[in-house]
């Protein structure tokens, strides 16, 4: 079965506010023709592979292209976002709506406590898990929360570096228990959590290069990674590991601080070997 997505076109994208430091001086910098090109491209090639449901733009949300953003959803559960800055907050009903009329069973945080979505939490595919960062955007507090209503175990781990502020920026979890991710974004102990789980030779730890491209942020549907970028040695070894590497350039997008998998959500992973095993 073929995976499902969910994407939001960029009618109404810009930068048009500072919440992270890619969108420092980049206020109304966004050729919006050029967005949209490329989202085009990306979203051609993604729907070639899973089935991309959309999500309505929204004039006064310029950042609801990311919607890796809108919430979690897990085992048919949706844990809708609560975002950390009010600039984007007025995302948060239009993804309930949508997922409303879509009858998936949604689950809402307490008051007061922040979570970003996918953007911060990825499950490991054909594992229990879900890795979870935390430190700029989403709290502490709601890996405990999702690890409760979702029944599954939750790894923290703590973000140190600004511009890497979201989870999805600095690590991807893929099949066959590996992991890519750039090291430098973590403190020390999120290190060891990552490492205790993933064996030496299934670690892909990207160069400061791959990662100030948004590497790790590649949108995934199977065993294709779409990315903005790859130097050679990264794509061989992805390659050699049997991924397909499909490079759609996104850097229109990575002014505002995103890059592929940022502009999609799961919403169905497809494939039976996708799926957590139960507990
Ligand atoms: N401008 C958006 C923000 O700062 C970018 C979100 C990127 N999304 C992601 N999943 N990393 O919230």
């Amino acid at each position: 079965m073929k995976p499902k997505m969910l994407m939001c076109a960029p009618d109404h994208f810009g930068v048009r506010y500072v919440i992270n430091p890619w969108m420092e001086d980049q206020i109304d910098h966004i050729d919006t023709d050029r967005a949209r090109a490329q989202w085009e491209t990306f979203y051609h090639a993604l729907n070639e592979k899973a089935e991309v449901h959309l999500i309505e733009p929204r004039r006064e949300s310029p950042d609801m292209v990311f919607t890796a953003n809108a919430g979690l959803l897990v085992d048919g559960v949706f844990v809708l976002s609560r975002f950390r800055h009010k600039e984007r907050q007025g995302e948060e009903p239009h993804y309930l709506e949508w997922f409303r009329q879509n009858d998936r069973e949604i689950v809402k945080l307490a008051d007061g406590i922040a979570f970003e979505g996918e953007g911060d939490a990825l499950p490991q595919p054909g594992q229990d898990w879900i890795w979870a960062g935390w430190g700029f955007r989403t709290d502490l507090a709601s890996h405990r929360f999702i690890e409760q209503k979702l029944g599954r175990p939750v790894v923290s781990l703590n973000l140190v570096d600004p511009r890497f502020y979201h989870l999805d920026t600095c690590f991807c979890s893929l099949p066959d228990d590996r992991a890519m991710y750039f090291p430098e974004a973590f403190d020390a102990d999120s290190l060891r959590q990552i490492e205790a789980r993933i064996a030496p030779e299934n670690r892909i730890v990207v160069s400061q290069e791959d990662a100030e491209h948004f590497a790790c942020n590649a949108a995934r549907v199977h065993k294709t990674l779409f990315m903005n970028h790859a130097t050679p040695t990264l794509r061989e070894r992805l390659e050699s590991l049997g991924f397909a590497v499909v490079i759609c350039p996104v850097d229109e997008f990575m002014k505002a601080g995103g890059a592929n998998k940022c502009l999609t959500l799961v919403l169905d992973a497809g494939d039976p070997a996708e799926v957590l095993p139960q507990r």
